[in-house]
């Protein structure tokens, strides 16, 4: 039996991602630094996999996208152009009895929720984290660490157009670190402090915004099914006008039926010229485009699809988590834990498993691991484990979602075949050695 999202324990999803070496807490040997989180061996393969898988789907399979990979730190006009040195806030209340602070919006009591302690009058709260560039600590010397990667987008705007000669409409993608100031965090890697974003700004003629706006939706929900999310765990919501950022015409969020409730894990906004007008003003330059069409330059209109990498990290996590009941070969019932990752997602996507550590089995068994890890048909990371007994080892490999074992066993000596073993219907397989890395191609792949 598996059970529903609100039942998973994020407790125990955050132990077993500490456990497995997929998500540790940061600086832990100081006691740790609030909602910042270190991926570990396993994260950053499951975090490479959302990257490359999202660049496959939004850059390569298109020929209307393009790359850009810009500095953190920025002029400080960018954040003035941009409306976030004015407007980047978040209304902060702070309880007199206890001292806690809440984002206002994201309270629905009048009180303190931890304590029912008086709240005070909201204040708004800046979002961004300030440095200093050079030896000199003044307010000249200020620059500001990122809080979204689009403006690093707009600034080069006609770069973009320059070097490539793109004709609208035309996208820019990037992928990379922001930081936000939040005044609450939580939920494990779902609300932090630092965290990496995957933006894409999209071009198009002023006009034709609303209808490109649309099919945006369904390219990013359609990015969802590709990586597994089960569909009925997501929905599309509209932004109230109240809720809008100050740059945006229309905004809807996709939101992920999480276990403390629906949660955003990606914007998809109408930014209108909001952006690259108001670069314009600022910065003197021309950000405009030359229709050929009708002989004109056109600021273009803006569609912003945009989501945290680690938001889809934790709906990938959540979504794939599963307790089931099983029975052992000795007839004992336990609880088998397992992550139904895509196979294109999952960590490690075979892990190589002897028998046991018998010295026969050993040449053997590092010549399939050999085989399988170099082979063009398997292209991620590969495993070899040949530590405590068997069914242990597929339990562990359960856990991080590793879709395939492969059992090499002492008939393997005589037969030349060994087991694939598949992870969700734990069904084994009898293959020969010389097709085992098609078989496992085709497994993955579906191919
Ligand atoms: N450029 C548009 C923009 O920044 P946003 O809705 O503020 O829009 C986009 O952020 C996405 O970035 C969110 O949907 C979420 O996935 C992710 N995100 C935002 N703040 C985050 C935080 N504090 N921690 C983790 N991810 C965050």
């Amino acid at each position: 039996m598996s059970q529903s999202n609100s039942q998973i324990d994020i407790d125990k999803l955050t132990s077993l991602c500490k456990r497995r070496g997929f998500i540790f807490q940061s600086s832990e040997i100081y006691g740790g630094l609030a909602s910042t989180w270190d991926y570990g061996p396993l994260g950053v393969e499951l975090k490479r996999n959302v990257k490359d898988s999202w660049w496959k789907a939004m850059v390569w399979e298109r020929d209307d996208m393009v790359g850009l990979d810009a500095a953190i730190l920025m002029h400080p006009d960018t954040w003035r152009a941009s409306g976030h040195l004015e407007n980047f806030t978040d209304p902060l209340v702070e309880c007199s009895d206890c001292n806690k602070r809440f984002r206002e919006d994201h309270i629905d009591s009048i009180v303190c929720p931890e304590c029912g302690g008086k709240l005070s009058d909201p204040r708004l709260f800046h979002l961004m984290f300030k440095t200093h560039m050079g030896p000199v600590e003044e307010d000249a010397s200020i620059v500001y660490f990122r809080p979204e990667t689009a403006q690093g987008i707009f600034v080069n705007f006609s770069n973009v157009v320059t070097s490539t000669r793109k004709k609208l409409p035309f996208g820019i993608a990037q992928v990379g670190k922001s930081f936000r100031n939040e005044i609450t965090t939580g939920n494990f890697i779902f609300r932090t402090r630092e965290f990496e974003m995957m933006e894409i700004e999209y071009f198009v003629m002023p006009g034709e915004d609303e209808a490109i706006h649309q099919q945006w939706m369904e390219d990013c929900m359609d990015w969802y099914s590709v990586i597994g999310i089960k569909t009925e765990n997501l929905r599309l919501r509209k932004h109230e006008d109240k809720e809008l950022s100050h740059y945006a015409k229309a905004t809807y969020d996709i939101e992920y039926n999480f276990p403390w409730g629906w949660g955003e894990i990606q914007g998809i906004a109408n930014r209108t010229d909001f952006d690259l007008k108001a670069h314009m003003a600022m910065s003197g330059e021309k950000l405009t485009y030359f229709d050929e069409i009708s002989g004109q330059h056109v600021v273009p209109y803006v569609i912003e699809p945009s989501l945290g990498v680690d938001r889809a990290v934790m709906t990938l996590l959540v979504d794939a988590y599963t307790e089931e009941e099983t029975t052992t070969p000795s007839g004992k019932n336990e609880t088998r834990v397992l992550l139904k990752l895509d196979p294109s997602i999952a960590p490690v996507k075979v892990a190589v498993l002897p028998l046991s550590r018998n010295e026969k089995l050993a040449p053997l068994a590092k010549s399939v691991y050999d085989e399988v890890r170099r082979s063009s048909l398997v292209s991620g990371n590969v495993q070899f484990d040949d530590a405590q007994s068997i069914g242990r080892r597929y339990r562990r490999q359960d856990e991080i979602g590793t879709p395939l074992c492969v059992t090499v066993d002492f008939d393997s000596l005589d037969d030349d075949c060994v087991t694939i073993r598949e992870r969700d219907s734990m069904k084994q397989k009898r293959v020969s050695i010389t097709t085992l890395t098609q078989e496992i191609s085709t497994l993955l792949n579906g191919d």
